[in-house]
């Protein structure tokens, strides 16, 4: 048990599937898993043990924003032993190349935020996912005929209003095509406990074009996204 989770130890899958949005956790365990259970409810974020094709999967909602996602990582990897995350979520796209829908397996994490420096005095602005856990997602992807761009992403910690300039050095920097808001601390954290972590993203918006998915779309469009991390998750 940890302020923010009241699961027991074992009641903890040594796989994490996490949304962000705690009903999109609950739709992963309704539609997907087999025999869920709600193993913590802290603050309305409904946690799930059950198993997808016989594997124990835990779905536990980070919640929005890199803080969030540090105190729920951080408390999965060190006190209840998680070896692996996979974050599923959407994204902003930072280029035309990528329309609404489409997929995004993030490479690196870059960030203005101060997570790491705070936390573990690290002072590195880019932060790897698992290449383990990304060659299943990418080959989990492929083997489903779904188109799969691989892309370093700016985790930021606004999103209303986001500074040009702010925007463009995350770009030229580090080429980042697209924008989101929970990587750093979750890849931060997956590299101070020596786990494992990736994300998958759909893009939700697209910062140049201005076009975005409806409130209903951001909760449904994200099947391909999901059963791509589950498929993966068996494999790991
Ligand atoms: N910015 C940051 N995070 C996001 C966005 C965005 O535009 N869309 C989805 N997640």
């Amino acid at each position: 048990m940890t302020p923010h989770c009241d699961a027991k130890k074992e009641d903890i899958a040594k796989i994490v599937i996490m949304p962000g949005d705690p009903n999109r956790a609950k739709l992963i365990a309704d539609n997907y898993l087999e025999n869920a259970r709600l193993v913590s409810n802290v603050r309305g974020m409904n946690v799930y043990t059950g198993t997808y094709k016989g594997v124990e999967i835990t779905v536990m909602p980070s919640g929005m924003g890199i803080p969030s996602m540090g105190i729920y990582s951080y408390e999965l990897f060190k006190f209840y032993d998680v070896e692996k995350i996979i974050k599923v979520g959407t994204c902003g796209a930072y280029t035309k190349d990528l329309a609404i829908g489409d997929l995004v397996l993030v490479n690196g994490s870059y960030s203005e935020s101060t997570y790491a420096k705070v936390q573990d005095n690290v002072d590195d602005d880019i932060i790897y996912a698992s290449d383990y856990i990304n060659f299943y997602l990418k080959e989990t992807a492929e083997e489903m005929g779904k188109h799969i761009s691989i892309a370093n992403v700016h985790s930021t910690d606004v999103f209303y209003e986001e500074n040009d300039s702010i925007k463009e050095n995350a770009i030229n920097k580090y080429s980042c095509m697209a924008t989101e808001m929970e990587s750093f601390s979750l890849f931060h954290n997956a590299r101070k406990f020596k786990k494992k972590a990736s994300q998958i993203l759909t893009v939700s918006d697209n910062l140049i074009t201005g076009e975005k998915m409806n409130s209903i779309d951001r909760t449904k469009n994200v099947n391909d996204m999901i059963v791509i991390a589950l498929e993966s998750a068996i494999k790991l």
